[in-house]
């Protein structure tokens, strides 16, 4: 019977399909590396999330590894490389939180359009600050995605919703698609000049990091707002913070940070930066999907050797 470990909080499902399928699943979260390393060995699959660092030295000493599957999207936190050459399968679930992530997006643009977490800490405080609050509509204003595949095409379907103009840079996205999707497909500069709010729905890769860059902000509209709920380094924190300080951006709406966890950063105290602790997948509804997909697609590798999503 094969073994999984489950090392990261995974919604309960998983260890029930697992058990279902003929998997034995143990359930140890919170390991440390050197735990995880002292256990690894026994084990056929090992399903994670966020927590789980799966880096070179804990897959020397998987030698029975098969197969490491993602309840999310990025594998960032899984050394693929050091995986592939050891032979062993790296999984994801691309579409199990899109939706919740681009609906992260949608209340992060939000947030930032009419102040909203700032007006709530004033009005719990008792101040009533009814004057110092003044938003921006969505209505009318054009949304710039960069970045139109599961998520993006998501968030851009709720701005059309929205009355929205939306104007997609995407290397990947095809001209039927954006007609499918009834939006603009731009290039970059073209997004950067157009856009009164620009949100990030890409992977970060060589190509994509530092996208959002002091010479990228010069591009912009004076007084964009960005939102990203992608990857922190996707975008220069040290540009973004100086681009708000001189009123070039009007605010930043951050779910993700270039170091995470981000106990510390030069943006947080910004009274124009609206953040939240990567909480883009974070709906039960997410979370259940991608449990329940993990755990099938690892089932399917070691019972049958189908891969998915690798
Ligand atoms: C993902 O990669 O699926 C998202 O960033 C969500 C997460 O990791 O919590």
């Amino acid at each position: 019977m094969p073994k999984v470990l489950i090392s990261d909080k995974l919604s309960p499902a998983a260890v029930q399909i697992f058990k279902d399928r003929g998997i034995e699943a143990d359930v140890k979260t919170g390991l440390a590396p050197d735990e995880l390393k002292a256990i690894i060995g026994q084990y056929d699959g090992l399903a994670i999330r966020s927590n789980t660092k799966v880096t070179a030295d804990i897959l020397a000493a998987a030698g029975n590894l098969k197969v490491v599957g993602r309840a999310g999207i990025g594998v960032d936190n899984v050394d693929v490389p050091a995986a592939t050459a050891r032979g062993v399968v790296v999984m994801n679930t691309p579409f199990g939180n899109s939706v919740t992530t681009a609906e992260h997006a949608i209340a992060m643009m939000f947030a930032l359009a009419r102040d909203i977490p700032q007006a709530n800490a004033s009005t719990h405080a008792g101040k009533w600050e009814k004057s110092k609050f003044m938003g921006v509509e969505l209505t009318g204003k054009t949304l710039g995605i960069i970045g139109c595949g599961n998520i993006g095409a998501i968030v851009a379907d709720r701005a059309l919703g929205l009355r929205m103009k939306v104007v997609a840079y995407d290397p990947f996205l095809s001209a039927e698609r954006a007609k499918d999707l009834t939006i603009e497909k731009v290039d970059l500069d073209t997004l950067f000049a157009r856009a009164d709010f620009i949100t990030l729905h890409t992977p970060l890769t060589e190509a994509t990091k530092n996208i959002i860059s002091a010479d990228a902000i010069a591009k912009m509209k004076k007084g964009v707002r960005i939102i990203n709920c992608a990857r922190g380094g996707l975008l220069v924190e040290e540009d973004l913070k100086a681009a708000i300080e001189s009123g070039q951006v009007a605010g930043a709406a951050l779910d993700v940070f270039k170091a995470e966890p981000a106990k510390e950063n030069i943006l947080f105290g910004n009274e124009h930066v609206v953040c939240t602790p990567h909480l883009g997948a974070s709906t039960s509804e997410a979370q259940e999907n991608v449990a329940l997909q993990v755990a099938e697609q690892m089932a399917d590798y070691l019972l049958t050797g189908a891969v998915v999503n690798a």
